[in-house]
């Protein structure tokens, strides 16, 4: 049976959720589900925004037949080209002779690269700002390249206000009923996911979310349709002003993140001593992580969230502790930049982590490394204690600062 929600008389969001899938692109886990959002415009003309992903590919289908009640499909609008919004392509150009597909030409390159079926015929190709008309609703179709594929674009309405944002404001987690972001508590219960799902999916590319804000800028847009997550209808600035701060890798917060590899504990003890001596310190923005324990893409998320990291880890194999590793390499696929950072390294004979992972924190821009680098030697002694609490106070200075 069809499960569908109105977002206004002549939109309605046809998508679904998966929350049996544990991890988004076989990578990321998904605890709370994801969603994938499609919208059908009924005029004169019906025109449905991206399909869904495999998954959801039934109820989906079920879904666009319920919504066009009858009537054909007439264009199908490709803002994206990723295969979690692309299943069901090929079963509407079957089930509809007449359909149209409506991209840029990149987006048909990447096409006919998944799919083998000719599309004679059945292809609007459109440039950027062009408008293509549904009788009273008009489509304008904005580029925004690399956000996060190189055929992305986002498709304005112009009648209703509504931008069809693809990839961008979405986010990890299923939808349970509440579609609207103003029916749900936004902080408490959505904004970890929508800032894992950005660093991680998104991050990478913040100069390229820039050129599309600014694009965006000059636009009158009153609801926001993305092909994650929640539609944003009131307060977008909430969600703006986060993309701003993302895209310019800027801190959310003045807050620390202390992240640890630790083999046998001694080094979660000099991280469990930092942080208390933190706190002692009135700094109460704070938080510990096992880099053994959280998937990387937690760790990026917080990093995007926090002014200030410190990084603990032992020497491993003349280097850096292999979980701490993965995370400088993924600081530096995603450009992180403009944080302070602490470095605690551990080494019962020749310890070089320390070394090597400032080498790598100097690869990222703008990073301000703090100089009181802490040495352990095998386990935290008295005088390793006085060189915790010495950090903690160059970090809480630098915090409060
Ligand atoms: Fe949700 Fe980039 O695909």
């Amino acid at each position: 049976m069809h499960v569908i929600r109105h977002i206004s008389p002549a939109i309605t969001w046809v998508g679904g959720s998966d929350r049996r899938l544990s991890r988004f692109e076989n990578l990321f886990p998904i605890p709370h589900g994801v969603s994938y959002n499609s919208y059908l415009i009924s005029d004169q003309k019906t025109a449905l925004l991206d399909t869904a992903d495999a998954s959801i590919l039934q109820r989906f289908l079920e879904n666009v037949s319920a919504a066009l009640d009858g009537r054909p499909l007439d264009y199908l609008i490709l803002n994206h080209m990723e295969p979690d919004h692309c299943a069901g392509i090929v079963a509407l150009l079957e089930r509809f002779p007449n359909l149209q597909l409506v991209g840029n030409a990149k987006t048909l390159t990447l096409f006919s690269q998944f799919y083998d079926l000719p599309l004679d015929g059945r292809t609007i190709t459109v440039q950027d700002g062009q408008t293509l008309s549904l009788g009273s609703h008009t489509l304008q179709f904005f580029f925004t390249p690399m956000v996060h594929w190189p055929e992305v674009m986002m498709t304005y309405e112009q009648s209703e206000k509504v931008l069809f944002s693809a990839d961008t404001f979405g986010s990890f987690g299923a939808l349970g009923g509440t579609l609207f972001a103003d029916e749900v508590d936004f902080a408490r219960d959505w904004l970890p996911d929508y800032r894992r799902y950005y660093a991680n999916i998104v991050g990478k590319y913040g100069v390229q979310v820039q050129n599309a804000l600014k694009k965006l800028a000059a636009v009158d847009i009153q609801t926001i349709c993305p092909l994650h997550g929640l539609v944003w209808r009131k307060d977008l600035n909430v969600l703006l002003e986060k993309y701003d701060l993302w895209s310019r890798y800027q801190p959310e917060e003045k807050a620390v993140a202390i992240f640890y590899g630790s083999m046998y504990g001694d080094t979660e003890n000099a991280a469990d001593l930092l942080a208390c001596a933190l706190a002692d310190a009135g700094v109460h923005n704070l938080a510990v992580y096992d880099l053994s324990e959280i998937h990387v893409s937690e760790a990026i998320s917080e990093i995007f969230r926090c002014s200030h990291i410190v990084l603990a880890a032992p020497t491993y194999n003349n280097g850096i502790y292999p979980p701490m590793l993965t995370l400088l390499h993924d600081m530096k696929a995603l450009n992180v930049q403009n944080r302070t950072v602490a470095l605690i390294e551990n080494g019962s004979w020749a310890p070089t982590c320390a070394k090597n992972m400032r080498a790598l924190v100097d690869e990222l821009k703008n990073m301000s490394v703090l100089e009181q680098t802490v040495t352990i030697r095998s386990a935290v002694k008295d005088a390793t204690r006085t060189d915790l609490l010495a950090l903690a106070q160059a970090i809480a200075q630098s915090v409060q600062g």
